[in-house]
């Protein structure tokens, strides 16, 4: 049998990836408590409830579970809610919190990526029209100087706004998030507000500590024309791309939000990103269907060949990361992978999702391409939004009920990786032996 090993550079960041409203537990003053409580919006009624027990303190155990796992680096969220939990009013035992929390990657040798918005806003924000209100920004900017002066001995890279392309798809076109609405307008002014949030966030975090990196983390699906002969099939995917995976990172590039109601100039947005992080799960193929105008004419499917997680959610397409790093290569800064993973309950398909797209990353970096780090989705089964408890993305499995965890298989596969900082021909043998001709081809 073939032995190699596709070795990554020193100083990679491995990591898993959370966010607080979904491993904390009881985050009442956040809006999506408040969507949680008409049981239709949730799939089966289900709630957040405990969560992972974060607040409760179970971080200690799951930040040990990491740290024995080989794993270097964590991404967590600050939750916006807890810190302001009122416009005027700042709880600084919530901040101590935090403190305690980062204090404890860093005593176990773990570098943190804190993000500063997860899709949860406070109540009282979405009460005055959440990101569609003009000062939303101003706020969010006042949140940001805040917990970087609180937090800045612990942290020094930033991930400012999480996926703004989804959080705006979710919640003003498709309805599922909170506010629930569908309305292009309203999606629109969410993509300005959002923009000029993250370009005050960057400049703010900036101010106070000049050597940060800060960057937003992006919602990158890959897609294809369904029929390649096809125009219309191009015409439509191109036009589906631009606005889900280009609008957000090409305003922060050239510091206008160009949509399809007009551009809106926000130069302070110009360069604000020292790292792009890139969330990938799946790619679509994508076919022109005129009866669609609501998707923009675009009908989106998986490639019927390809593996489908439990859900039929994800589709394992590990060369869209590769294509999502090629077009990352225009914005000229590191990337950094801010999540990947699978829904997988029974971890069937979760060990080749995985390795599948680490080889895709290796190949990258083999390219000379700047992809600094990795954070999987996720450490621990969490609270997944509108599917509630019905996707267990986690490298450990979670009982919400009793709050027992067990380890899944993936976690000693992704730790030995994280360990060797590699991935070998034994660890593919052990734990993805169907993959490994492909892998190692002789
Ligand atoms: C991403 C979200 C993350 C989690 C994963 C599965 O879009 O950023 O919170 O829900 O999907």
């Amino acid at each position: 049998m073939a032995q190699a090993t596709f070795s990554f550079p020193r100083g990679f960041l491995w990591g898993a990836a959370t966010a607080s409203y979904q491993v904390e537990g009881n985050n009442v003053n956040s809006q999506w408590y408040a969507w949680e409580q008409d049981s239709r919006h949730i799939l089966n009624g289900a709630k957040a409830g405990l969560a992972c027990d974060w607040w409760g303190g179970r971080w200690r155990e799951d930040f040990d579970r990491a740290a024995e796992s080989s794993q270097n680096a964590h991404r967590l969220s600050i939750e916006w809610s807890r810190i302001q939990p009122a416009p005027d009013r700042w709880d600084e035992d919530a901040l101590d919190r935090y403190r305690e929390m980062l204090r404890g990657l860093q005593k176990r040798g773990m570098t943190p990526m804190v993000t500063l918005h997860h899709f949860s806003n406070p109540l009282w924000l979405e009460e005055k029209g959440g990101w569609e209100n003009a000062e939303s920004a101003a706020h969010f900017e006042k949140f940001t100087r805040k917990v970087v002066e609180a937090l800045k001995e612990y942290v020094s890279l930033w991930c400012t706004i999480n996926e703004p392309n989804l959080y705006t798809t979710m919640g003003y076109m498709l309805g599922v998030f909170p506010p629930g609405k569908r309305d292009l307008r309203a999606a629109y002014r969410v993509m300005v507000n959002l923009t000029r949030g993250h370009a005050a966030a960057y400049r703010a975090i900036h101010a106070i500590q000049p050597q940060a990196r800060a960057g937003m983390a992006l919602n990158y699906r890959s897609m294809i024309p369904m029929l390649n002969w096809s125009p219309l099939d191009h015409w439509v995917r191109n036009a589906l791309a631009y606005q889900y995976n280009d609008l957000f990172p090409q305003a922060v590039k050239q510091g206008v939000v160009r949509t399809l109601l007009g551009n809106v100039k926000i130069p302070e947005a110009k360069g604000a990103q020292d790292f792009l992080g890139v969330n990938y799960y799946t790619r679509d193929l994508v076919r022109f269907n005129l009866f669609r105008p609501g998707e923009l004419f675009g009908e989106r499917r998986y490639d019927p060949k390809a593996e489908l997680s439990s859900t039929k959610f994800l589709a394992n397409q590990p060369e869209g990361m590769f294509d999502a790093f090629k077009w990352g290569l225009q914005f000229n800064v590191p990337m950094i992978v801010t999540e990947n993973g699978m829904e997988d309950p029974d971890d069937r398909l979760r060990p080749r999702y995985t390795i599948q797209h680490l080889h895709q990353i290796w190949r990258a970096i083999n390219f000379n391409w700047p992809v600094k780090g990795y954070f999987h989705w996720t450490l621990v089964d969490n609270f997944e939004w509108e599917r509630g408890w019905t996707q267990r993305f986690g490298l450990w499995e979670l009982d919400p009920e009793t709050q027992a965890r067990r380890k899944r298989p993936s976690a000693d596969l992704f730790a030995t990786i994280c360990r060797d900082n590699a991935i070998s021909s034994e660890v593919v043998a052990k734990y993805t032996p169907e993959i490994f001709e492909q892998m190692f081809p002789n």
